[in-house]
């Protein structure tokens, strides 16, 4: 299979920075990518000026160069390598996006046939990784499932210590985006008592994880395909986001030399709060919360009341300062489900007056606070059936693929190094034990 991982060029000079302190002054190049903000190098403002930046949440901080996904936020654009992601999702599948993330383009017909194979033939779990489910109580939440389980299936593949080449990275690649779904989707099953549906070499990977989720021994589950292809959708708008707490945490837990299931175990836990990948599930609580539209002037009195700690969940970005190109995907896609099953959602509704009543109110406005992706995913979910539980299982199954892209990306990267951020220290000065 013809691997096209696009090569690091450095990034092209675009001017530079002089800045004087104390008395010295250096000079640091001011560097241009092929979109969105140029980025100062400061990789030697220690050695030549004694300091260092201060960027609490990273905000303005480019922590790599990435030729993956490009957002920019003012416009509302998502790109994957480039290409929109309001057309991936109208027109591509899951496995021809996961190709695209992974090596760079879109797979040849040959390229797309030998990949989904390789997914197809690697989603079975090994018989003892039965037993770790054993160890959780029934009631776990699906995400720590998931997070111990891809921890422990490392035992399983000690091969996938050695990122010293490309292969065993690809192949470590291909079995977490394989095997992640099975994993989520037994969580589940667990969790209800019932028995552990194995994915199908007859069915697509979306249609697998609904299999996966819903079928019983005593009742074939029928594929709806609006469901299949919603879920592709779905996948589809979740896998990589740029530089994202989750994925930050797979790029640091990767420089570090880790293998790769413990890096992807690490994201799954950055994922799960609720200000992140947590926040799907969160949006369905507040809805449940409000409970009428009624209500929905005391919620937001609440959310713009410094003193609580209410926050309107679904809304807000970090990068967004428009509309999450992916939340608007998602409402067409509630309205599709929806439609096919011929329900009007009371919460769709309430999360639409919701949505029209904040995008009214100057608070919101004037921190261009829009609706994000998980907005309206949850009541996606909700409709087809799948518990607020695994919503940010489902999310970790998508990310899997933007993970595994940008772990394998960094070790190409030739400014490679372990992540060791600095602080501001404003601890005790050095002091003695003795005498006190
Ligand atoms: C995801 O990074 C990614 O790309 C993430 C993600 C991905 O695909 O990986 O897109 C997925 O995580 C989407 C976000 C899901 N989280 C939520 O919906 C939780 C609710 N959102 C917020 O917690 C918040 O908006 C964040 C966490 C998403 C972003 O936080 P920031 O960028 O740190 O914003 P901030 O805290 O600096 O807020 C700026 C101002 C503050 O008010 P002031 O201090 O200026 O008065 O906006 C306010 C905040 O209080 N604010 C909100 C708010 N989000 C920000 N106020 C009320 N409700 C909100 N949701």
């Amino acid at each position: 299979m013809t691997q096209t991982t696009p090569s690091f060029t450095p990034p092209q000079d675009e001017g530079a920075v002089k800045i004087s302190y104390k008395g010295k002054s250096s000079t640091f190049p001011v560097l241009t990518g092929t979109s969105g903000n140029n980025v100062i190098d400061i990789r030697n403002l220690q050695k030549d000026l004694d300091l260092f930046t201060f960027d609490p949440g990273l905000g303005t901080t480019a922590s790599c160069e990435s030729k993956i996904t490009f957002i920019d936020g003012d416009k509302g654009v998502l790109l994957y390598r480039g290409y929109p992601i309001t057309q991936l999702a109208e027109h591509s599948s899951f496995p021809e996006v996961a190709y695209l993330l992974l090596y760079g383009n879109l797979p040849t017909r040959h390229e797309y046939k030998v990949f989904v194979d390789r997914l197809e033939e690697k989603s079975l779990l090994h018989e003892q990784i039965r037993n770790f489910f054993n160890g959780f109580r029934r009631d776990a939440h699906p995400m720590s499932i998931l997070c111990g389980t891809v921890a422990g299936l490392s035992a399983f593949y000690p091969e996938g210590t050695d990122t010293s080449n490309e292969e065993s990275r690809d192949i470590a690649a291909v079995h977490l985006i394989a095997k992640i779904p099975t994993i989520a989707a037994w969580a589940y099953k667990y969790s209800r008592g019932e028995p552990f549906v194995y994915p199908r070499a007859d069915y697509s990977y979306s249609e697998n994880f609904l299999n996966m989720l819903f079928a019983r021994p005593d009742t074939p589950y029928q594929i709806n395909p609006i469901f299949s292809k919603a879920m592709d959708r779905i996948l589809i708008l979740h896998a990589d986001h740029e530089q994202n707490a989750s994925t930050s945490t797979v790029r640091l837990t990767g420089s570090t030399g880790a293998h790769p299931f413990a890096c992807i175990a690490a994201g799954i836990a950055a994922l799960w709060g609720p200000a992140h990948g947590g926040a799907n599930e969160a949006v369905l609580k507040m809805l449940h919360t409000i409970g009428s539209k009624e209500n929905i002037p005391d919620y937001i009195a609440q959310v713009k009341d410094k003193n609580s700690d209410v926050r309107l969940m679904g809304f807000g970005h970090r990068v967004y300062k428009n509309f999450d190109p992916r939340a608007k995907i998602m409402k067409k896609t509630c309205d599709e489900v929806l439609n096919e099953l011929g329900e009007q959602d009371p919460l769709l509704e309430l999360a639409m007056e919701l949505e029209k009543y904040a995008l009214q109110d100057d608070y919101f406005v004037q921190r261009k606070l829009y609706p994000n992706v998980d907005f309206y995913s949850g009541i996606i979910f909700k409709a087809m059936g799948i518990p607020e539980s695994m919503f940010t299982a489902l999310f970790a199954v998508a990310r899997t693929v933007g993970w595994v892209s940008q772990w394998k990306e960094a070790f190409n990267d030739p400014l490679r190094r372990i992540y060791r951020p600095r602080q501001l220290y404003t601890g005790p000065g050095e002091r003695d034990l003795w005498p006190r």
